[in-house]
């Protein structure tokens, strides 16, 4: 049993928190937003994953919630870093709260700690953080620095914490690592050790490389459009390679969420700054843009003229099982069809409450049905396990115009042809 802080309280911090909590840990978890500790003592998450209310509730004896660094540093051994790291306009990670929160450990330290910074973060980072904590540490006590990345999946999270592809500990001392790698032990899955920067890349490559794969794919689906074959079936033929794999070769709408996004901007940044001009990031990048572009122009050539066409968009969250809508390719579709002159009708099974935030003028629907009646057009932006067993037969009937574009490719293209439907997917 270890004593663990984990300072920032957001998605990763919390789902981390209860997963070491499971394992036995005793965890305080801070957050600088008071109102948020205070909803997180009565169980109130700030966002939806599924099975972590039910984990924290269970766990309410090994975890508390604070908005004091010093109150969770001083009665832990292990200090997690696990606050945002957002883009900056010109793409670097803004490491402001990183610097803040080192600075206040520093303030805090009483005894031997284990820093480990968790949040995504560029490269050389760690080494900034030991130099903040070292220049402002008031006490001569002995600390350490690890970078132990996360990989954790939205709508997924908690099987990914307890069942992951491998653990990354990034470490300089013998003592980081027995201290991590003791931590991890309950956790079945390999443990690679490294040295801090190694680890810290190790990240952003990883979510670089999965988002060049999505681009790749999204790419070769503008290709089958071009000629007319199936990019379902190229995917899948290129995937039975063992060497390149079959996941993440899904052509869509492009990568979105609080990280991918994010991650590769920061990636290409850092990459410049060191002296390396990474342009197939860059490259990534405007594929991504550019395929949110390619649906708009479906839906244009489905509808001809988008002024006061009605259409329903399923699917709201950036992917499905989150009511996460950060950078979701959803959210600016709409945007762009409203300023051609949508009307549009919107349902999701999570994600509308943060929706009516960002989105105005949306006809915010209680079900599928209500979504697509009188629609023109349906729009499936994603790929909720609802929407694939729609009734399309009763959708015809209430839709003003059975025109389907499934921006998923979730649907048999055959089947809706067949019963009337004009279907365009992605890359078919
Ligand atoms: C990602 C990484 O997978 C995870 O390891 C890291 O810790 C955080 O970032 P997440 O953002 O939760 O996780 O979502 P992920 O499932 O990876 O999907 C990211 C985006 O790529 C979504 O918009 C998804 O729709 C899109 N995607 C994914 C595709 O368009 N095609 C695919 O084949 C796979």
């Amino acid at each position: 049993m270890k004593n663990i802080c984990i300072i920032g309280s957001g998605y990763v911090g919390l789902v981390t928190g209860a997963c070491f909590a499971e394992l036995g840990n005793k965890v305080i978890c801070v957050d600088n937003d008071v109102k948020k500790i205070k909803m997180l003592k009565k169980n109130i998450l700030p966002f939806y994953e599924p099975g972590l209310k039910e984990l924290i509730n269970k766990n309410r004896s090994k975890l508390s919630f604070t908005s004091s660094i010093k109150d969770g540093v001083e009665k832990s051994e292990i200090v997690f870093i696990t606050v945002g790291t957002p883009s900056r306009d010109d793409g670097s990670a803004d490491l402001s709260c990183v610097e803040r929160v080192a600075t206040e450990i520093a303030h805090s330290i009483n005894n031997y700690k284990l820093i480990v910074e968790k949040s995504t973060v560029p490269v050389e980072t760690g080494e900034k953080v030991k130099y903040t904590i070292k220049r402002n540490i008031v006490k001569k006590i002995e600390f350490d620095v690890a970078s132990n990345p996360e990989f954790l999946r939205e709508g997924q999270a908690i099987n990914d914490f307890f069942h992951p592809d491998r653990i990354i500990i990034g470490v300089e001392t013998k003592k980081a690592e027995k201290i991590l790698t003791e931590l991890y032990k309950p956790i079945c899955a390999p443990i690679l050790v490294t040295d801090i920067k190694s680890a810290e890349l190790i990240k952003h490559a990883s979510n670089s490389f999965l988002a060049t794969k999505i681009s790749f794919i999204n790419a070769v689906a503008n290709i089958c459009e071009l000629v007319g074959a199936d990019i379902t079936k190229v995917a899948e033929g290129m995937g039975l390679d063992s060497r390149i794999g079959k996941s993440f070769l899904n052509a869509g709408p492009g990568f979105g969420g609080s990280c991918f996004p994010k991650d590769v901007d920061a990636f290409y940044w850092i990459s410049k700054k060191l002296g390396y001009d990474f342009n197939l990031l860059y490259e990534v990048k405007k594929i991504n843009e550019t395929q949110k572009q390619n649906i708009i122009k479906k839906v244009e050539d489905a509808l001809w003229i988008v002024a006061n066409k009605i259409i329903a968009v399923l699917g709201l969250s950036f992917k499905p099982d989150t009511d996460d809508i950060r950078m979701s390719p959803a959210i600016d579709i709409i945007k762009s069809l409203q300023k051609k002159g949508a009307k549009i009708k919107a349902y999701d099974p999570k994600a509308m409450k943060k929706s009516k935030d960002v989105l105005k003028n949306v006809e915010y629907c209680k079900d599928i049905y209500s979504a697509v009646k009188n629609s023109d057009c349906i729009l499936v932006m994603t790929e909720w396990n609802e929407f694939k067993n729609i009734d399309f037969e009763k959708v015809k009937r209430i839709m003003k115009n059975p025109i389907l574009i499934d921006t998923r490719n979730i649907y048999n293209p055959e089947k809706l042809i067949k019963l009337g439907f004009v279907y365009k997917g992605v890359g078919r």
